[in-house]
């Protein structure tokens, strides 16, 4: 399977995801602020992704700090989880992944520093390996709703790439594909970073799952057409009643996918979960860099002096999903009760 992120004890080393599908380079990171800055820099992207890289991260610099008593270690552990979660602001697996190092340093620091340093790491071992198996089980439940024939139409990349491993999104459609359903994947571009053209249909191709790209703007076309059957994408954070925060674009396609028949669903572990947060409008979307609009691969596309936006994310109102698959089960309306009590069994289990 595809290292998306590999450990290396003294570094971090990520697949540099600008540079798919033209170039596979590992870029290692060796320190924490070679990890956030890969972070930021969409070397590495994609909410489980970034949340398994952090804690990593905080690994790394904890390893690094050289500090010999819990008190410095401690402050080590502050600045290194600040300096995490200053990389990018939409994803919540991110703040997870910080909380959960937070939560274990806690735990361990009456041990010595040893023990900190040893258990920090195998903490973030442990998120990374976890992921994968959560995708798995999300993949298991997510199939059962893709029927045989299915043409499925995905925003993004909520892939192998996006995650420690197999997907979230293109989880569910590995697994179908694995209980011998015969699928047809059409994946949007997904403007402007293109995580669709270069990453999405990469990871397919390679997969022999069939896959056409298609630009964004060509999807009402196609669902008018009859030619897609259901829509499945990853998520970013999911408010407690249901709003699906996911890549720019994700919006416009619940709503075409509303109008022409077609269910909707959003995958996504519990991790992306914030039941902190009653709704979607709390979401703080992040803006990237005019470049990212006004170029395409390095190539200006746009006058000079014309204004730019750049929101990378958007919500998509939950009266407009179908279902959320998590590793737990798949959740429908009401969220505000169906995801409470996925994300409980997450905490028995
Ligand atoms: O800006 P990105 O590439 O990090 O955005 C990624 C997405 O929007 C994905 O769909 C989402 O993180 C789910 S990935 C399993």
């Amino acid at each position: 399977m595809l290292e998306t992120i590999r450990w290396d004890g003294d570094a971090v080393a990520l697949i540099d995801q600008r540079y798919l599908p033209f170039k596979e380079d590992y870029l290692s990171c060796r320190n924490a602020e070679a990890v956030a800055a890969a972070i930021t820099d969409m070397v590495v992207r994609g909410a489980p992704a970034i949340g398994v890289t952090a804690a990593f991260g905080i690994a790394l610099g904890l390893k690094q700090s050289g500090k010999k008593d819990a008190e410095s270690l401690r402050q080590s552990m502050e600045s290194l989880s600040t300096l995490m979660a200053g990389t990018r602001p939409t994803a919540v697996n991110l703040f997870w992944a910080i909380d959960r190092m937070k939560k274990r340093f806690e735990e361990l620091i009456s041990s010595g520093v040893e023990a900190v340093l040893a258990g920090m790491e195998r903490e973030a071992v442990s998120i990374q390996t976890e992921d994968i198996e959560i995708n798995r089980r999300m993949g298991a439940h997510g199939a059962e709703l893709v029927p045989d024939g299915a043409r499925i139409l995905t925003h993004c990349n909520a892939g192998a790439l996006a995650t420690a491993g197999y997907g979230t999104a293109l989880g569910v459609m590995r697994a179908a594909v694995e209980a011998g359903k015969k699928i047809e994947v059409f994946a949007d571009e997904t403007r402007p970073f293109l995580q669709g053209a270069r990453l999405t249909a990469w990871e397919l191709v390679q997969d022999n799952i069939p896959v056409t790209l298609i630009t964004d703007n060509m999807a009402g076309h196609f669902m008018a057409l009859g030619e897609i059957d259901m829509v499945i994408t990853g998520s970013d954070r999911i408010a407690s009643n249901g709003d699906v925060c996911n890549k720019i674009g994700t919006y416009s396609v619940a709503v075409l996918a509303k109008e022409h028949g077609l269910p909707f669903y959003a995958v996504a572990p519990t991790s992306t979960f914030d039941l902190s947060i009653t709704s979607g409008k709390e979401i703080p979307i992040e803006e990237r860099s005019p470049e990212e609009v006004t170029h395409i691969q390095g190539v200006r596309i746009a006058p000079e002096g014309v204004r730019i936006r750049n929101p990378a994310f958007d919500v998509t109102p939950s009266r407009l999903v179908t279902a959320i698959v998590c590793e737990n089960g798949v959740a429908q309306a009401p969220y505000n009760e169906s995801l409470r009590a996925l994300a409980k069994s997450h905490q028995a289990a």
